[in-house]
């Protein structure tokens, strides 16, 4: 085909992400991730980061290249997440993008990796329905957004007022003594656990908002936890991690459900680390099911931090005309 070939890269966080796609097909999505080198840290360190960022990039651009079967010379147009995210970790890829932008002579675009999350998932489901509403739950974030056309608009309704939903699962799972990340572990033991075992609270639930707030949930889990040592008596692990586990995506999935239902919207995204989470792809569904909404959520693989969806959101960006960004673009780690 005649589309173009779109490379996009993503340093927001701890991931170094380097992805090419041809319109909505996906060509390469190489990643590197400084994760373990934060582990003992129990969350990720900005210099730490950035440093890995600096010595993964070129191999990353490499290996994409690579899978893809294509040279330097064949891409069209760069795409680099310009934020929101940690300042330093995004100056890394800004700073590469431009260089292969302006080296290769072709336009480049400084996206927001909240949009780049949403649009990803035509990757794996093709075109977005116009509107659609997105729930981006991750480590760093927790928001709701109604989006008439991820290319050229996308409104925020709602996002946490303290932590993201990920950093709840992980500093939960910290409590608990699971390891960091803790969102799979706690996905993990919640199975063999009862939901309903103790009544963790909801932080507004009933606040007619569509903001979320998950730091009295993770402060009530650890203070149970905590009087129950204290009491001589023993945890089971996997009660707990279910009880948090369901406080957690009976707010998401009612929250989302009641955007949908305020939006007249009928299609749901959910995108982010956090999507992974098999309990929030159960309970989302059948809520979805009861409400008349159709669920989308992209493979966990695209959920998580990645190259490809800045990639998607360029090609996107290219598609719809939008102008390239000056080769003085900044990144900016507040950006909306
Ligand atoms: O999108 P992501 O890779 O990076 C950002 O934070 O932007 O998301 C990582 C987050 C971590 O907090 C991790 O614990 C959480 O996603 N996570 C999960 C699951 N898999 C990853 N949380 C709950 N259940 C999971 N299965
Ligand atoms: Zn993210």
């Amino acid at each position: 085909t005649d589309e173009p070939l779109v490379l996009g890269i993503e340093t927001s966080c701890d991931e170094t992400g380097v992805g090419i796609v041809r319109g909505h097909t996906l060509l390469a999505n190489a990643i590197a991730s400084s994760v373990d080198e934060h582990a003992r840290f129990g969350g990720v360190v900005p210099e730490v980061a950035s440093r890995a960022h600096l010595e993964a990039m070129t191999p990353t651009v490499e290996r994409a290249l690579e899978q893809a079967g294509l040279k330097f010379g064949d891409i069209d147009a760069v795409a680099v997440t310009a934020g929101p995210g940690l300042a330093g970790a995004l100056l890394v890829g800004v700073a590469a993008a431009k260089a292969y932008a302006l080296g290769l002579g072709v336009p480049l675009y400084g996206v927001n990796h909240l949009a780049a999350h949403v649009a990803v998932d035509e990757l794996e489901h093709g075109p977005l329905p116009r509107p659609c509403i997105a729930l981006l739950v991750s480590g760093g974030h927790s928001s709701l957004l109604l989006v008439p056309d991820v290319a050229r608009e996308v409104i925020s309704l709602g996002s946490t007022v303290d932590d993201a939903a990920g950093e709840a699962f992980d500093k939960v799972a910290r409590v608990l003594g699971l390891p960091f990340p803790g969102g799979p572990h706690i996905d993990r033991a919640a199975r063999e656990g009862s939901g309903t075992a103790v009544a963790f609270p909801r932080g507004k639930y009933d606040d007619g908002t569509l903001d979320f707030s998950f730091s009295g949930l993770k402060t009530a889990v650890a203070r149970w936890v905590e009087a129950k040592r204290a009491a001589g008596e023993t945890i089971h692990v996997p009660d707990v991690a279910a009880s948090f586990q369901e406080a957690v995506v009976d707010v998401l999935t009612r929250k989302a459900l009641d955007a949908c239902r305020r939006y007249d919207v009928h299609d749901l995204l959910i995108g982010g680390g956090v999507a992974a989470n098999s309990r929030l792809r159960a309970l989302a569904q059948e809520r979805c099911d009861a409400a008349g909404v159709r669920l989308r959520v992209p493979r966990p693989g695209l959920c998580t931090d990645n190259g490809a969806m800045v990639a998607a959101l360029g090609a996107d960006l290219l598609a719809a005309g939008v102008s390239p960004s000056a080769h003085d673009l900044p990144a900016d780690s507040s950006m909306p």
